[in-house]
């Protein structure tokens, strides 16, 4: 699969950058805590089936990969993400398995797929980040064949994910300079407001549009608590640019905001999401 050209905006920085260089460190821990998305998205593909499958913002490729594990040729599944590091990283995991799940870096928001190519079209947190969210959804409904299914899962809002942004109100006062979280551009939680989503979707002509409120028990072993506090969120990204000493002074003063998470020695806390699902018009 050849790389098309992306567009040269912020997220593809990011992504290409220190975040999505932290995701790849963390493709496990992420992978683990994730894996109940992973599986509400794809655990009813039916086992054999030669669908054609989308992953949109694939990152390092779990759901893409879940997806492929169920299919037989001709299926199979096409991850697009921006970033170079989290596709290689997607391809050698689809290599060492010897799947059909196949990569391509671009931006999904312009990338020329072709009409009809898709026949489920899933993300795990990978739609929130396009800076014309119509736009980028129209094309992917292009990309779908007449009947197709978008299912997605996305944030909430930051209210309602504390655990999310535990980590930067602890950090407040020792790093006054954490930039704060923007509610009304590409990110994490861009796609909290449910009206919102729901214009996104119908403005781009999918039909038969479900957004559903989904509560998700999600975990990670207390021993990589601090690694992923180090390395994910505005914390994170801010502390990568910190020395040793600074990054262990402020992840253990942070640290102990995180207890009441802490359960022997798991981490637990409820994901606040929305189960999208929506229909290409035409069958
Ligand atoms: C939160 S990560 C999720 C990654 C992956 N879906 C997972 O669950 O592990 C968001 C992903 O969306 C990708 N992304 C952001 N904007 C994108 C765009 N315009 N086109 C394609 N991918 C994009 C990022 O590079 C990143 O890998």
């Amino acid at each position: 699969m050849n790389a098309t050209a992306q567009s040269d905006n912020s997220q593809a920085s990011l992504w290409n950058g220190p975040t999505g260089h932290a995701w790849v460190a963390s493709q496990a821990l992420l992978d683990r805590m994730f894996l109940p998305f992973q599986q509400l998205l794809t655990e009813d593909i039916p086992l054999g089936s030669a669908m054609r499958v989308l992953d949109i913002g694939c990152g390092t490729g779990a759901v893409g990969l879940a997806a492929a594990r169920r299919l037989s040729a001709p299926g199979h599944s096409l991850g697009i993400d921006l970033s170079e590091p989290m596709i290689a990283l997607a391809r050698s995991r689809a290599a060492r398995e010897g799947l059909a799940a196949h990569y391509v870096v671009a931006d999904a928001q312009t990338h020329a797929f072709a009409p009809g190519e898709f026949d489920l079209l899933l993300s795990r947190f990978g739609v929130m980040f396009f800076d014309d969210p119509v736009a980028a959804h129209r094309n992917l409904r292009h990309a779908a064949r007449p009947g197709a299914e978008l299912r997605c899962v996305a944030w909430r809002g930051a209210a309602e994910n504390p655990f999310m942004t535990t980590a930067e109100r602890a950090a407040a006062a020792l790093l006054p300079t954490l930039p704060p979280r923007r509610a009304d551009g590409p990110g994490q939680f861009a796609f909290a407001d449910r009206a919102r989503v729901h214009a996104i979707l119908q403005d781009a002509g999918w039909t038969r549009i479900e957004i559903e409120p989904i509560e998700v028990p999600c975990s990670l072993p207390e021993s990589d608590l601090a690694t992923y506090l180090g390395r994910h969120g505005p914390l994170g990204l801010s502390l990568q640019d910190s020395d040793e000493r600074t990054r262990a002074r402020v992840i253990a003063a942070v640290r102990t905001a995180f207890d009441p998470y802490v359960h022997g020695d798991e981490v637990r806390y409820t994901a606040a999401c929305w189960l999208l699902r929506a229909r290409a018009p035409g069958a």
